[in-house]
């Protein structure tokens, strides 16, 4: 059992001061130091510095740790132009990310305060990297293609890599499946990837209304991506609607990153399933897709959370850097509100969106935990402050072991 005395902990709805947090894997206890320690005598007790405020470990539910090699490889600004350039330096990107350079992209995350991450897994190359990170893990081995023809031999590939991130034993690895998205999957392996994710009860999520020429294609087989499907998989039209589509995960609660082009009829569908909207602002910016409608979201009652996406289409893994990014997208929004909405969105919105027993200093959550040195007595207005000061990270706890700091 360890104790550790901060000046401040966020739960992240509530600061509490002067209260301590006994733990071993779990939060066992948040009390005064001095009822811990008659309660747990032989606890090591690590006190904090002046200023220091106790967290929950940040959760990135969104990320592609295979194109991490990409600094300025890919062409932003526009969608299909971006697409265009991941296909042509796809083999150089991949090839050029081994397990060091996913592990460097894993280590920053941690540098950044992330105790928990979604990896989506095109190739299952990034296996290694993720069964050896120090972090909790739900591994989104990835379904796509949208052949008819190549489906037997797809589907063959996906199980394979599903059945080797099973094989992966070790607390806080979690296998789950990704649908690349609506325009890129044949409805048939959708139907046959989410029977064995409802029988097995695995984790969920999928692209989801991204881009204009997403909905131009689904709603009317027209719009950027013609040329795109006629030129290089020679289909004329859509293979399904964007509802017929949304039916595959009814019931089943999914998260669904992007619905920026979302429409009214899909909100309400995502709101009826208890669907989870993850946000990524810098992709979201880099590729020329525009604001993702929090408000609307909202008024719809759609949890969202906030998540980095790729290297692919961002230039770091790090929550506080989105969360920034994010505070100034949305800025028809109230400012403490929404700072206050971001904090919860990485914590303890997004543990209950990928059903996870974290993102909360609570007892009886998982000791994810992290350090930051504040550089004064918090206020009011504290979420603010942590999304634009970003404070240094002196300690992170992940399962109660201290996997950064002294
Ligand atoms: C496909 O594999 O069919 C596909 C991949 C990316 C975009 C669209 C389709
Ligand atoms: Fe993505």
């Amino acid at each position: 059992m360890q104790i550790i005395t901060p000046d401040y902990i966020l739960t992240p709805d509530t600061l509490l001061s002067n209260m301590s947090v006994a733990f071993d894997k779990k939060i066992k206890k948040i009390a005064p130091l001095k009822e811990l320690k008659k309660e747990f005598p032989d606890a090591v007790v690590t006190k904090l510095k002046k200023n220091s405020l106790l967290m929950p470990g940040l959760i990135n539910a969104h990320v592609h740790l295979e194109f991490s090699a990409n600094r300025t490889k890919l062409s932003y600004g526009d969608f299909i132009s971006w697409l265009y350039s991941v296909i042509e330096n796809r083999e150089e990107l991949i090839g050029g990310c081994d397990s060091s350079c996913m592990t460097k992209a894993i280590d920053s995350m941690l540098e950044s305060g992330i105790t928990t991450f979604g990896a989506i897994s095109s190739h299952g190359m990034d296996l290694q990297a993720c069964a050896d990170a120090k972090q909790n893990v739900i591994f989104f081995n990835e379904l796509i293609g949208s052949q008819a023809k190549m489906a037997d031999a797809l589907f063959t590939d996906f199980l394979a890599r599903l059945d080797a991130s099973k094989s992966i034993k070790r607390e806080g690895f979690y296998s789950g499946v990704a649908i690349h998205s609506p325009y890129s999957v044949h409805p048939i392996l959708i139907k046959k990837a989410l029977q064995i994710v409802k029988k097995e009860k695995l984790k969920l999520t999928t692209h989801f209304m991204e881009s204009s020429a997403e909905r131009d294609w689904l709603d009317k087989s027209e719009g950027d991506f013609k040329d795109f499907f006629q030129n290089l998989l020679k289909q004329n039209s859509s293979l399904s609607s964007s509802s017929e589509f949304l039916e595959h995960f009814s019931g089943y609660m999914t998260l669904l990153t992007h619905a920026i082009k979302a429409n009214e009829e899909e909100l309400k569908m995502l709101s009826s399933n208890g669907h989870t909207v993850i946000h990524c602002p810098i992709s979201n910016r880099l590729l020329g897709n525009g604001a993702l409608d929090l408000k609307k979201l909202q008024e719809h009652n759609i949890r969202w959370i906030c998540a980095t996406d790729g290297l692919s289409s961002n230039y770091k893994l790090d929550l506080f850097e989105e969360m920034k990014c994010a505070l100034f997208m949305h800025s028809n929004m109230p400012l403490l509100e929404l700072a206050k909405q971001l904090i919860r969105s990485v914590t303890k919105d997004a543990a209950d969106a990928l059903g996870i027993n974290s993102g909360e200093i609570a007892e009886g959550k998982s000791a994810d935990m992290i350090v930051l040195d504040l550089q004064s007595k918090p206020s009011d207005e504290l979420a603010i402050h942590l999304i634009l000061h970003r404070y240094n990270i002196s300690k992170v706890y992940i399962n109660g072991i201290l996997e950064k700091g002294i």
